[in-house]
């Protein structure tokens, strides 16, 4: 381990590269003949979005929006704030929020709902990684990469107090 506050691997550079292949194949057959703009939630899925929307085959723009509903600790507040909105509107666009991980499921919940208000033309979510035992409201993605267990994580965009996010594996944080 290249660092003594990581524990293990949860998931290799390997298996993860290979989930995004099957994830981007999928979405692409999906949206097909539709044009796909993609919502990065900052900053945790901009690796993920690297990753996702090179293996998809639609037309795909993005756009980043980022939302704090955690400080420096690693349970959510509860309290979900946009600190970086959208540069444009999605009225009338197939939007695909990309996000790292759902755990209490707080910050998707708002922002699907703030982003529904805008009338796109449709909303999904894909989620690399799914918590489910820490759901606190009802939300799911209608893409998953990986389920994973009540863990904290780092690594591959994943951050603990803004540190390891560029280590290439998914990291249980000890
Ligand atoms: P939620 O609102 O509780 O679903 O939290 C979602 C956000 O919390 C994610 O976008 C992450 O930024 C962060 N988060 C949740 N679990 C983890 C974890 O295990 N490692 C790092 N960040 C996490
Ligand atoms: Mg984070």
């Amino acid at each position: 381990m290249p660092e003594k506050r990581l524990e293990k691997i949860l998931l290799g550079r390997t298996e993860i590269e290979q989930k995004i292949v099957e994830l981007g194949s999928q979405i692409s057959k999906d949206y097909e003949g539709k044009e796909l703009l993609l919502i990065c939630v900052l900053k945790g899925a901009v690796i993920f979005l690297a990753d996702l929307m090179r293996h998809l085959t639609v037309p795909a723009e993005i756009d980043f929006m980022a939302v704090s509903s955690y400080g420096a600790s690693t349970e959510s507040s509860g309290v979900v704030r946009i600190l970086k909105d959208l540069d444009c509107s999605i009225e009338n666009k197939h939007c695909l929020i990309v996000e790292d991980i759902i755990d209490s499921g707080l910050t998707l919940k708002y922002l699907e709902e703030n982003l529904l208000s805008r009338h796109p033309a449709s909303i999904k979510i894909v989620a690399l990684l799914d918590k489910p035992e820490r759901r606190k409201v009802a939300i799911q993605p209608d893409y998953c990469g990986f389920k994973i267990p009540d863990e904290f994580v780092v690594g591959y965009g994943l951050d603990f107090s803004e540190q390891y996010r560029g280590l290439p594996d998914l990291c249980v944080l000890a």
